[in-house]
């Protein structure tokens, strides 16, 4: 029987560090209570004008492929999870493909907001698992600065740009991803959007002025959903796979704000020891926070290691991935 094994990790972040000081600098807010209400000290930021989320990623693709001496034309296919495509078509994924070298690749975006990674992965694994792709990229890439309003001090402390690549290959030694859940509510919608820039609203010079372009999030109101939510689906995959915390190596959780991860940790009765934490260091980087974790820590990892993979978002989206890790790491 095929699994669908993640046989190696790459992460790529712009260089620009923006810091809880320099935001206080922008708007009224200080390091204190970032670090108190979310966790965040600094998040990465794609300043050149003339870059966009496929430039991220298309970085993040190449160090893949090269740390695991893989020709680009070798890879069947690739799925990009964003809400900052580089326009709102073609998909970003064609781009990162074309940026790449990926020529034999069919490629397409998926839109699940801060699940994304998951629901891309989980789809990902299904072709895998179908015996008819070989190689496959999933990557995460967010330049969330492009849609962050820098005014509003209730969301522009939170989100950071980078992106998160995964090689995803074949394995018929029992590793790899073993089983996911995948939940969404739309009525979850009115509070979190960006209102304008679409089909509803498309942009008009009074959608501009009245910032409607930029993340809309009615914080409390996510909080709870998160909280709950993010806990429950995977309470709810550890129950099915009759695991408990002893069993897990590592919980990969959805890096949003540092109390719902320990909420999160706290609910599955795993110590934040075995919890992936690099919020202080990259922000909300949307789809990308999960593959970023993987990324600082694969060497950490080992052949067997059980996790769980947790996230929640926009839509509102929610999921949990349960994965055997397939390799030990080597330079
Ligand atoms: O990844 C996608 C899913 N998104 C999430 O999971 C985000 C979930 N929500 C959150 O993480 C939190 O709700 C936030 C971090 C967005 C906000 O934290 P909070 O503890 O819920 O704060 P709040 O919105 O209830 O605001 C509390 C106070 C308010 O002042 P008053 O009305 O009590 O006087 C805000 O005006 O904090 C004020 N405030 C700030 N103060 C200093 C809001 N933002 C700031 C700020 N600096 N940056």
């Amino acid at each position: 029987m095929i699994k669908a094994a993640i046989t190696a990790v790459q992460g790529a972040l712009p260089d620009y560090v923006l810091t809880n000081e320099e935001l206080s600098t922008m708007v009224d807010t200080t390091d204190e209570w970032i670090m108190t209400r979310i966790g965040i000290k600094e998040r990465r930021i794609l300043r050149d004008p003339d870059k966009a989320t496929s430039d991220i990623a298309a970085a993040a693709v190449e160090k893949l492929l090269a740390k695991t001496n893989t020709r680009p034309e070798e890879i069947d296919f690739l799925i990009c999870a964003t809400v900052t495509p580089d326009m709102v078509f073609p998909a970003t994924a064609n781009i990162i493909c074309d940026k790449a070298g990926l020529v034999n690749a069919f490629s397409f975006d998926m839109n699940a907001a801060c699940s994304g990674f998951l629901f891309a992965l989980t789809t990902a694994a299904r072709y895998i698992e179908s015996g008819m792709y070989k190689k496959a990229i999933v990557v995460g890439a967010e330049k969330m600065s492009a849609i962050v309003d820098y005014t509003d001090r209730a969301t522009c402390p939170i989100f950071g740009d980078g992106a998160g690549a995964v090689l995803l290959e074949p394995s018929t030694e029992g590793f790899g991803f073993i089983d996911s859940i995948l939940k969404v509510d739309g009525s979850g919608r009115k509070h979190l959007h960006q209102k304008a820039g679409g089909s509803l609203k498309p942009p008009t010079h009074d959608t501009i002025a009245n910032r409607e372009h930029y993340i809309y999030q009615e914080g409390q109101s996510v909080f709870k959903f998160a909280v709950s939510r993010m806990a429950d689906v995977s309470a709810e995959l550890m129950q099915r796979n009759n695991l408990t915390a002893k069993d897990l190596s590592w919980l990969v959780p959805h890096q949003a704000n540092m109390r719902i991860i320990e909420a999160t940790a706290r609910r599955i009765e795993l110590p934040m020891d075995k919890v992936m934490v690099n919020i202080h260091k990259y922000g909300n980087t949307t789809a990308a926070t999960i593959p970023l974790c993987l990324w600082d820590w694969e060497s950490q990892l080992k052949k067997g290691d059980n996790l769980i993979l947790a996230a929640f978002g926009a839509g509102f989206t929610w999921a949990a991935v349960y994965i055997k890790w397939a390799y030990d790491y080597s330079v």
